[in-house]
């Protein structure tokens, strides 16, 4: 038989990123239905606290879909997508192209703007493929975590406003560690995950939809992140599923974390780390995939040098060190390693660590 873990691991992988020790306790708090009067206003509080991280607008519902991120992306394109609508899909990488399939599956018409791994999308592209042809919804990735790139959202929104299609933006990889901002990106669905910056376990997704979205579509297709009836339970009350009540405790001692450290500071704490982690990994001859102006401060993708069994450093990591990070997907499988410094995990003490680590396991010496 298993056992369950009794040692620790410094989780800098693309996530779960860390769960602070406040947050772990949360999930042992007494146990209630998904209807008690204790949970409910908890879930007030945690839609209020939503809004407030996605500086999502007034009108927005915010709440959170039992699940994990993916389940997000999927109830963003079961509750929009009336089957024949058009859908033009950014993918430059891994996980804009899980957004393009997802819509696909939905009954979207969905043409795919390709651009090169490791780039982010030039607006300019997005704006010829919206004059080119006439598309109902624009769906892209902010933080591409498979390429460490960061896409520039602020940018391509008021391209697609002009255009008046509906905009769906992934911040599974941003929430929590870098700007995200609805109101200012009009944006009409964005979601995110709980376990990357926000410092939650998996399990409870956040999502802010705007009234034009809920509008979009006269029926979803799926009942269970049907946004109508996800409404009824979290705002009216109304019995729709059985939300994990440990998952948000967490949720809301997550959000509750992040709103005593501050938005501002907790962006200035994941740029610190980054930017530390970049001089660390130069000073042991490393250098990341995505050039400057591209990358993603939470998802640092590194070169893997020439000739090195990296799956060996990964597990000297994991078994000697302690600490996790993970590898590249699709093309990019043995070309980087990814290091997530998200939510409790941005920390330079962390960054220190891993950076002695690798050292050691390539053996390099780091300077002082
Ligand atoms: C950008 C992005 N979108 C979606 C997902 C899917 O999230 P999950 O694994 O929580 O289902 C991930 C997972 O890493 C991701 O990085």
């Amino acid at each position: 038989m298993a056992t369950l873990p009794t040692s620790d691991r410094l989780l800098l992988g693309p996530g779960p990123s860390p769960v602070s020790a406040r947050v772990m306790q949360a999930l042992a708090a007494p146990a209630r239905s998904h209807l008690d009067p204790d949970v409910l206003d908890l879930l007030d509080d945690v839609r209020g606290m939503l809004g407030r991280v996605f500086q999502a607008p007034d009108g927005n519902l915010s709440i959170a879909v039992s699940g994990t991120g993916t389940a997000a992306m999927d109830a963003a394109a079961m509750n929009l997508i009336e089957p024949g609508m058009t859908v033009l899909a950014i993918v430059t990488g891994y996980f804009g192209e899980r957004l393009a399939q997802v819509f696909a599956r939905s009954g979207a018409y969905v043409e795919r703007l390709h651009v090169e791994w490791g780039r982010s999308v030039d607006p300019a592209l997005v704006e010829r493929a919206l004059i080119d042809a006439r598309f109902d919804v624009v769906a892209m990735v902010h933080g591409e975590t498979s390429t460490g790139v960061r896409n520039p959202v602020e940018a391509i929104a008021p391209i697609v406003r002009r255009r008046e299609a509906l905009f769906v933006v992934d911040a599974v990889t941003s929430l929590g560690t870098i700007p995200v901002d609805v109101s200012a990106w009009d944006a009409d669905i964005v979601y995110a995950c709980g376990q990357k910056g926000l410092g939650a376990p998996p399990g409870l997704s956040p999502i802010t939809v705007s009234p034009r979205a809920r509008h979009a579509s006269p029926t979803c297709h799926s009942y269970a992140c049907d946004f109508d009836l996800l409404e009824a339970f979290w705002v009216r009350r109304q019995y729709h599923h059985t939300i994990s009540s440990p998952l948000v405790y967490a949720l809301h001692t997550a959000l509750t974390e992040l709103f005593e450290e501050g938005l501002e500071a907790r962006w200035a704490r994941h740029q610190a780390a980054h930017d530390a982690l970049v001089a660390g990994l130069a000073g042991v001859g490393l250098e990341l995939f995505a050039d400057p102006p591209h990358r993603l401060i939470s998802l640092n993708a590194v070169r893997i040098p020439p000739g090195l069994d990296e799956k060996a450093v990964r597990a000297r990591l994991l078994t000697t060190h302690g600490i996790e990070i993970g590898a590249g997907l699709g093309p990019l499988a043995g070309r980087i390693w990814r290091i997530g410094l998200m939510g409790s995990g941005a920390t330079l003490a962390n960054v220190d660590r891993v950076v002695s680590a690798l050292a050691e396991a390539l053996g390099r010496k780091r300077p002082k």
